[in-house]
């Protein structure tokens, strides 16, 4: 992608502030960053739950001083919400109870925060006199395990029998179809924001998303696979596999990510009340295995692996059509998965001051 062609943030909005709700994590980090480069001011909302993201602010801050103010809150606190969302250009809300996992350890909690938190930011923005629009990051988990889709298995990964499915991916018609807590949470939430939209006329916006990888990624074995991959391989540690590793994603590097959400601001009279799938696309479709071979060759070792039970809700197969938020966002191509995948390594290997990856050789080990 060249800077011409590269979707920019909307034209600047005065001194209102732009909100973005888990600031400090992965995607919003990112997010607010793009933002505060193209000059907007950034409040960032975090209640700094997930383990490292304050390392994400630190690195905003630096970056941006003028630019970036933080409120540590929890997105269930109405009043703050309200605050905070009361003067904002935009709202970016990406704060969330993130994994499936710990959705299964504590649903009521998964509930409120990704339910009870959207609903409090929502209602903020509806008592506006006019409302600021809101972008919402849901997932591919809305459309459940897709156990119905006919697979086949190859040595290395799980494909789709019918033609269709294998060239284009899913697309936005499929049924709705909550699987596990954090699915049934993300989902509501989901229906919630479009609803917003529908009933109150808020300029609401749904990305359901696929695997999201790239700089800033606090991967863990409860999310964020790629970085957690990664991180395990550079430490020389065992990784876990649960399933066979067969299964496959399409996965989508934060640059693009962020591409879509502000190119979906600066189209909000136009897509406003809808929902897009938004992934890396069939031409970044990678099952498990696949990316660790790639692991392997970036640092010139085999892998330790561990396989594992299968994990509640886990998709076999999971590969965005792409299709229709390419057209009504004017997406340029995503950046390819080895390439991103590699960027990330060396990323990480810095950040953590592990060994640099100098591009490995094959191993003689290959995965089973
Ligand atoms: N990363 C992906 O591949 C992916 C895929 C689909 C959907 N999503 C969604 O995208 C959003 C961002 O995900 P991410 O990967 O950046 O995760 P992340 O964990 O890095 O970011 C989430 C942020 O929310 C904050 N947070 C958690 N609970 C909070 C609370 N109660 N109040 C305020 N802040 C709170 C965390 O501290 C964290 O900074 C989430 O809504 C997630 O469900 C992510």
């Amino acid at each position: 992608m060249t800077a011409t062609d590269a979707p920019s943030a909307p034209a600047l909005t005065g001194r209102r502030p732009v909100l973005v709700t888990g600031g400090a994590g992965f995607i919003g980090c990112n997010v607010a960053e793009r933002l505060a480069r193209s000059g907007h001011d950034v409040l960032i909302y975090d209640a700094l739950a997930r383990a490292g993201v304050e390392r994400n602010l630190a690195w905003l801050k630096e970056k941006h001083p003028t630019k970036i103010s933080v409120v540590i809150g929890d997105i269930r606190d109405e009043a703050s919400v309200a605050a905070a969302a009361g003067e904002a250009a935009a709202v970016f809300h990406f704060a969330a109870q993130v994994a499936v996992t710990t959705s299964l350890v504590d649903p009521k909690d998964d509930f409120t925060v990704n339910v009870a938190g959207t609903i409090a930011l929502l209602e903020a923005l509806r008592r506006r006199d006019n409302p600021a629009p809101l972008l919402f990051a849901s997932t591919n988990k809305v459309y459940g395990d897709l156990a119905d889709i006919p697979l086949e298995a190859t040595n290395d990964a799980y494909l789709p029998r019918d033609g269709e499915l294998r060239v284009h991916g899913i697309n936005e018609e499929r049924p709705l179809d909550f699987h596990t807590p954090y699915g049934c949470s993300k989902g509501a939430a989901d229906q919630y924001v479009l609803d917003y939209a529908r009933s109150f006329g808020v300029p609401t916006v749904v990305m359901r998303m696929s695997c999201i990888y790239g700089p800033r990624q606090m991967g863990t074995e409860d999310q964020g696979w790629v970085a957690h991959f990664l991180i395990r391989a550079l430490e020389g540690s065992p990784i876990t596999i649960y399933g066979d590793g067969r299964q496959v994603r399409d996965i989508l590097n934060v640059s693009d990510a962020v591409d879509a959400y502000l190119a979906a601001w600066r189209r909000i009279a136009v897509v406003q009340g809808r929902a897009f799938n938004l992934g890396g696309g069939p031409e970044n479709a990678v099952s498990l295995r696949q990316l660790l071979r790639h692991v392997e060759d970036l640092i010139g070792r085999p892998l330790q692996l561990v396989f594992d039970e299968w994990r509640a809700g886990d998709q076999r197969y999971y590969v965005t059509d792409t299709r229709r938020v390419r057209q009504a966002l004017a997406l340029p191509r995503p950046v390819t998965w080895r390439k991103g995948v590699a960027e990330l390594a060396t990323w990480l290997a810095q950040e953590r001051g592990l060994p640099e990856i100098t591009g490995g050789r094959r191993p003689a080990e290959a995965l089973p």
